[in-house]
């Protein structure tokens, strides 16, 4: 027995409580409870391993991978508190200040506070935020909810695992690095925002299932079946190089195993472009469901507001009783 199920005993008693509006069980990016009829708390907790040197990056990179589980429900980030898992050897104090003060620049530039954390020593490094957000619970982004006829808008371009790695290995140069680290730090806040200016139907973020596991989660979750242009798919081309030259990050290879019965690719796909699907991100962008006629004005909004690479990528049709992703190019 795997650990989500032993995890998954415990949903069924949590759900005798009528203000719980998300949770567990479904898989979704946080849990949701009601306060009144018009406010809900969401909340999510989060922390990973070191994806760069730079101690600042890192925790600016954690913290927004953290932040985004809330955006992904369509909330507003409230309070946040540091994770640390600090090794007692072979780090300096200077650096675990730099990744707090990363860290805390993201909680602000969210518009949350800080308002605690907790400390324990671990081997290895790791540091992240448990994040208490706000939401209207008539307004909540499940992934329950894609609805056959909408589009599909993704907001940040996939391909991170592969450069992390690859950097790791000396096969990605600094630049790319850089330019990948840029959009992991960057906030899901603008995209939330943009997002709740129109009428999204189901909203989640792109993080280490990657791409299919994450779009295979709504599609699962809503009952029918989503169809991706490959082409469309915002992404870094240098990727796609990477992953030609053998680089594989640790999940790649079970990503692939979850979600390889429920893919299908129509076009000259090549085993490169089947890799890129399935490559987990680390704050990754957040994929959204909306109407049609709504997700090129999304786009165009993002555009306006500094987001170059958010697209229309594909559309919802029904499942037919059988939920999965069709990639086509
Ligand atoms: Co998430
Ligand atoms: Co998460
Ligand atoms: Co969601």
């Amino acid at each position: 027995m795997d650990l989500s199920e032993i995890v998954k005993e415990f949903a069924g008693a949590a759900k005798t409580d009528p203000n719980l509006l998300v949770g567990f069980e479904t898989g979704d990016d946080a849990g949701v409870y009601r306060l009144t009829d018009d406010l809900a708390l969401v909340q999510t907790v989060d922390y990973i391993t070191p994806v760069v040197d730079d101690p600042f990056l890192y925790g600016q990179v954690a913290a927004a991978n953290s932040i985004s589980d809330v955006y992904a429900m369509g909330g507003r980030p409230l309070t946040a508190m540091n994770l640390c898992n600090f090794p007692a050897k072979n780090i300096d104090r200077a650096s675990l200040r730099r990744i707090l003060e990363g860290g805390f620049s993201k909680i602000k530039e969210a518009g949350a506070t800080l308002v605690g954390g907790h400390t324990v020593r671990d081997d290895e490094l790791k540091y992240g935020l448990s994040v208490t957000g706000l939401i209207d619970p008539r307004r909540i982004l499940t992934n329950a909810a894609a609805r056959a006829g909408d589009h599909l808008v993704l907001t940040k371009p996939i391909g991170t695992g592969v450069i992390i790695t690859g950097y790791r290995r000396g096969l990605a140069d600094d630049d790319l690095l850089l330019r990948a680290v840029n959009w992991m730090a960057a906030l899901n806040r603008t995209a939330c925002e943009t997002m709740l200016e129109f009428d999204p139907h189901a909203c989640t973020d792109i993080t280490g299932f990657g791409l299919s596991g994450h779009a295979l989660g709504m599609a699962k979750g809503s009952n029918v079946r989503m169809r991706i242009l490959f082409n469309d798919l915002p992404r870094y081309e240098e990727s796609l190089d990477l992953i030609r030259q053998g680089v594989a990050t640790s999940v790649t290879g079970s990503n692939l195993q979850v979600a390889k019965d429920y893919m299908t690719f129509s076009g000259n796909f090549t085993d490169e472009d089947k890799w890129l699907v399935v490559d987990p991100q680390t704050s990754g962008g957040l994929l959204i469901s909306l109407p049609a006629d709504q997700a090129p004005r999304l786009v165009s909004r993002l555009r306006e507001r500094g987001n170059q690479v958010a697209a229309v990528i594909g559309e919802v049709v029904p499942s037919d009783g059988k939920p999965g992703l069709e990639f086509l190019k």
